[in-house]
């Protein structure tokens, strides 16, 4: 049965998200396995399929916590990034602060070896497609770029995208740093969002 709730003085698009949160599956599987957010079964999912997370993990766009709470599970040290704050996890260290600064790429440089960044970063969504591809693409890129600079050989890259024109450009820049990059469609991503994630193995100094 639908469930339904008073969401008087929302706009349209919050009730929807409310109405939306309160039917999905993953939203009550998060409660049951103790999980953040629904997003936790997006790396669980990503893992399990590539087996990406080991050694010493950066989880940037990390709030509220889901994608660290597993990386966490599999490694050795997580380094969590956010805008917002996270209540605290263990094994996990949180760096409060924008990633595009550089004040929070310096206190990420000092980790000496890093053997997986993932990037769930989302921009602040307008709902002009366009113009939120265009927003996540360059979060995206910077995370790439940061990549580069900290993976250790072999290490592995995660990144979600919003689909569009840029994103085919973004996977060939890809390509050449890496043994292998995928295309991974989680099934806790809504079959309706244009997210994606790219899955990049084996990095190539
Ligand atoms: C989809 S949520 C991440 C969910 C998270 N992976 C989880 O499992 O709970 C996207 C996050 O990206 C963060 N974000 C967006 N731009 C950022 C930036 N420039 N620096 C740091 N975090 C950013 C947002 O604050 C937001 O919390």
């Amino acid at each position: 049965m639908r469930k339904r709730v008073l969401n008087k003085g929302l706009s349209e698009s919050s009730k929807k998200w409310v109405q939306r949160q309160l039917t999905d599956v993953y939203v009550e599987k998060a409660k049951e396995y103790g999980y953040r957010s629904r997003a936790a079964f997006k790396l669980i999912e990503i893992n399990t399929r590539y087996d990406v997370l080991n050694g010493v993990c950066i989880d940037l766009g990390a709030a509220p916590g889901g994608w660290s709470q597993v990386a966490a599970k599999f490694c050795k040290r997580v380094y969590a990034v956010d805008l917002l704050q996270i209540d605290m996890l263990d094994n996990v260290e949180f760096i409060c602060g924008d990633f595009t600064n550089q004040s929070v790429v310096d206190k990420l440089l000092n980790i000496a070896r890093v053997d997986v960044v993932l990037s769930d970063m989302a921009p602040n969504t307008c709902g002009i497609k366009s113009t939120d591809h265009l927003r996540i693409m360059e979060l995206a890129r910077q995370a790439f770029d940061f990549a580069q600079m900290v993976l250790t050989d072999g290490g592995n890259f995660v990144t979600k995208i919003f689909q569009g024109v840029e994103e085919t450009d973004f996977v060939k820049t890809l390509k050449p740093r890496f043994k292998t990059v995928k295309y991974c469609k989680p099934s806790a991503s809504r079959r309706e969002s244009v997210e994606i994630y790219i899955v990049a193995k084996g990095f190539q100094k």
